[in-house]
């Protein structure tokens, strides 16, 4: 396993280099950034601890940098902007559909599916992402992708037949993004924007997050989207994927490996789980504050052994900074009732894990990650 890391590693490390050249003014500062952020990345491969230590410093300094031109590395970062991008009131407005009543998308919304979803009591998600023609996808991240202006996503959400809710990120410039749901009305002909959210959707006891609900969510990474990833993406389903998006030209760096989540296929579905529903605000650049140190991010330059990850190491044998009434570790090996994660995935109210937009513990999930605190 070290040889692909030690690959994956350095060829990150070109892009890293190589990507300072489209950075505008301060390109030639932040190529250095780069070279720093590289010695030190090599000095630690040795120890996938010292590789991660490193990533995450550079990736720090890149989201504190004061955005624009200051980069990760060399790879611009972009401050999320404050202004509140517009977006249509109705769904049938958004580009995604075009016929609303017989609901055909659009034919330049390409579905695509994600080898970890998104936990939305027990929901059945179904996704479109709408690229701009001829445009490339930033990949001078491997982990943050930086999406072309203009590009559209959507997450439609249903429970069985009833059509609940369709999700859009609408980037309207660089740092930009409308973020809202569209909530189906019962006779289907359209979908009405709902920015404050919604409760008891069409008669279920669905609730629709309000917008500042997913900004917590999806206003932490160099860009929204964070289902659209390599990592995510490196699956063979029907739809857009990895492989298809670098053979289209469509990404600025390709990857030369495809990325694999570590471990058993039991500890790949804990930590893919993780990954999805706890990494956005628990990963580099974290909404949690910096007292949580807890990190539920894959990192491509971290996925070397179950171990390496960012997971293990800010879980296994770590005790709780927030405390809790029992558990006094984070994943204590072995033991589920002194495992605070455990605790805060298997309840809602209180202290639930994710905080917001659920209120159904996810069994199934809860089952494997018991398992695998069992195992260790
Ligand atoms: C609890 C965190 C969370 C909240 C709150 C949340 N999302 Fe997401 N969302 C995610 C995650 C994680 C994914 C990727 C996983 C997937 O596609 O199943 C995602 C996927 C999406 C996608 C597909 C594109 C992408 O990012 O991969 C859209 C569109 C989206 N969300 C819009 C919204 C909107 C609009 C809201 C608010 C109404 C919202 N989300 C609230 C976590 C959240
Ligand atoms: C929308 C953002 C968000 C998401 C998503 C999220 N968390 Fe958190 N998490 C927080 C915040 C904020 C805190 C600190 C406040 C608190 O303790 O409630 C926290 C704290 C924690 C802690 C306490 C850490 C400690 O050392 O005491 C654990 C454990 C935790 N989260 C696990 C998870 C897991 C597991 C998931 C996914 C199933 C998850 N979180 C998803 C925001 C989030």
């Amino acid at each position: 396993m070290l040889r692909p890391l030690l690959f994956a590693l350095s060829s990150s490390l070109g892009l890293l280099l190589a990507c300072s050249s489209d950075a505008p003014s301060g390109g030639g500062a932040a190529g250095s950034a780069g070279g720093d952020a590289g010695s030190d990345a090599s000095a630690g491969a040795s120890g996938a601890g010292g590789a991660g230590a490193a990533a995450g410093a550079a990736g720090t300094s890149g989201a504190a940098g004061s955005g624009g031109a200051a980069g990760s590395g060399g790879c611009t970062w972009d401050e999320p902007s404050s202004a509140e991008a517009t977006f249509p009131p109705l769904l049938s407005q958004t580009g995604l559909y075009s016929d609303i009543l017989t609901r055909t998308p659009a034919a330049d919304a390409r579905p695509y599916e994600v080898a970890y979803p998104l936990w939305v009591d027990g929901a059945t998600l179904q996704r479109w992402v709408v690229l701009p023609p001829g445009s490339t996808i930033d990949t001078c991240l491997q982990d943050h992708w930086r999406l072309p202006v203009q590009t559209k996503l959507f997450i439609e959400i249903s429970q069985g037949s009833t059509l609940l809710e369709t999700r859009m990120l609408h980037k309207t410039a660089e740092g930009q993004w409308a973020m809202v749901a569209y909530a189906w009305r019962d006779d289907l002909s359209d979908a009405d924007a709902v920015p404050d959210g919604a409760t008891g959707v069409r008669g279920t006891d669905h609730d629709i997050p309000p917008s500042w609900d997913c900004r917590y969510c999806h206003s932490n990474g160099r860009d929204a989207a964070l289902g659209f990833s390599a990592l995510q993406l490196a699956h063979q389903r029907p739809g857009v994927t990895l492989s298809q998006l670098i053979a289209d030209g469509r990404l600025s760096a390709p990857p030369t490996t495809t990325p694999v989540v570590p471990g058993t296929p039991e500890q790949q579905a804990v930590l893919g789980y993780l990954h999805a529903n706890c990494g956005a605000c628990h990963g580099e650049h974290t909404s949690t504050g910096s007292w949580v140190t807890l990190r539920l991010e894959l990192r491509l330059d971290a996925l070397s052994s179950v171990e390496a990850t960012d997971t293990y190491r800010t879980t296994v044998g770590v005790p709780l900074s927030m405390a809790l009434p029992g558990p006094t570790q984070r994943v204590h090996p072995g033991s589920l009732d002194d495992s605070g994660l455990y605790y805060r995935v298997n309840r809602r109210g209180t202290s639930q894990m994710p905080p917001i937009g659920t209120k159904r513990v996810d069994t199934s999930a809860t089952a494997h990650i018991a398992q695998w605190i069992e195992s260790l």
